[in-house]
């Protein structure tokens, strides 16, 4: 496919261009299946509507993803959710379509990108693959309206991914640590599942340790204080299965099981307020951002905000929907390319280990 057909028809666009764009997002990278519309300009980008589906309780029942599931789900779903996105946004020319391209599941990836590409093409538009970290990258910022601003120190933790970024500019990324075994979110979900508690769990988990307190059972707290910003959270996990083994009563519903899980949380917490507060420090910027499922948990976005605040950092997070996995961040990302002029990418193809870094 050439570039010839790009825009055909479509309203000036371009870099400084005057008109406001709207842009299509797709993302399937696991378990959500999401289209989204935003308006941009220079100025800033704003949400006009969105649709998103996911089935946790199937895969719940299955412990996990199962990406034969995930890729029917996908199927299954995107026609549906196209016109609702689009009947949500209030119809309308759209200026640019996106789809993520990685990193995920591979399969799942390639319902997303196919789809993003066939629709392009009848929209007379262009196509744009987008980096799902990239995306989220974004959220701390657009979910305020605003265009992500340079220098920050970004902290991704997700199911699938843990990372301290160091972005000093639109295509400068420089990855400060990330987790040398389980991400945060994952460290949540097997947690939870060892106390009875449903996947994804992390949420749950939240719930149960409102109602308990932590200091009253013991978890380390791995990579406090080490060299770099790494994290590691499998030594948790273990450490978290030996107790249970001698305080049964903690897996059983009830005060034990409150403190458990208060003590789970803090020992997380504390470790991503370790590693974060080491890379502002190494690096100096003066800026930090939060984003990911796991930033929904309010303990972990206090301890964060006070940590980025005391060091008298200007601390973003994402809010809303913004946080999970969603697609209006990808629209976003593909509004920033068109109004920077970049050129589509017709021949891209699903990257499951897309680094953030370039
Ligand atoms: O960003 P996200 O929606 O999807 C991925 O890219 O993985 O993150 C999902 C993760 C799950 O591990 C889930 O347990 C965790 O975010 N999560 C939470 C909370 N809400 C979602 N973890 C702790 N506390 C929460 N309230
Ligand atoms: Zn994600």
């Amino acid at each position: 496919m050439g570039g010839k057909l790009l825009n055909a028809g479509a309203r000036p666009i371009g870099p400084h261009s005057p008109v406001a764009l709207r842009t299509l997002g797709i993302e399937t990278s696991c378990d959500e299946t999401a289209v989204a519309v935003v308006e941009a300009d220079e100025q800033g980008c704003r949400l006009l509507g969105e649709a998103l589906a996911t089935r946790p309780h199937e895969h719940a029942e299955l412990g996990g993803i199962v990406p034969e599931l995930t890729v029917r789900q996908h199927l299954e779903l995107l026609p549906k959710l196209l016109p609702e996105a689009r009947r949500k946004s209030g119809e309308g020319k759209i200026d640019g379509v996106g789809a993520t391209a990685g990193p995920g599941l591979a399969p799942a990836l390639l319902v997303g990108l196919s789809f993003g590409k066939a629709l392009a093409w009848a929209e007379k538009t262009s196509f744009h693959a987008i980096n799902h970290l990239e995306g989220h990258l974004y959220s701390p910022f657009v979910s305020q309206g605003k265009w992500p601003h340079y220098p920050h120190v970004a902290l991704i933790v997700s199911g699938g991914h843990t990372l301290l970024v160091e972005a000093t500019g639109p295509d400068r990324r420089k990855i400060l640590g990330t987790t040398r075994d389980d991400a945060a979110g994952e460290a949540f979900d097997k947690l939870a599942r060892l106390v009875g508690l449903s996947y994804p769990g992390g949420a749950a988990l939240e719930k149960e340790a409102a109602k308990g307190r932590s200091g009253t059972v013991s978890l380390p707290r791995p990579m406090q204080g080490a060299e770099g910003c790494d994290f590691s959270f499998s030594g948790l996990k273990n450490a978290a299965r030996l107790l249970l083994e001698k305080n049964p009563s903690c897996g059983v519903a009830g005060k034990a099981r409150a403190d458990f899980c208060a003590e789970v949380q803090a020992a997380i917490t504390e470790c991503l307020v370790d590693r974060s507060a080491k890379a502002l420090e190494q690096t100096g910027i003066r800026t930090f951002t939060l984003s990911g499922g796991v930033s929904a948990n309010q303990g972990v976005l206090r301890a964060l905000r006070e940590m980025a605040t005391k060091r008298g950092c200007d601390f973003l997070s994402a809010t809303g929907g913004w946080n999970t996995d969603n697609a209006s961040m990808i629209a976003a990302v593909v509004a920033r390319r068109i109004l920077d002029g970049q050129p589509a990418d017709w021949d891209a193809d699903a990257d499951p280990r897309w680094s953030v870094a370039c």
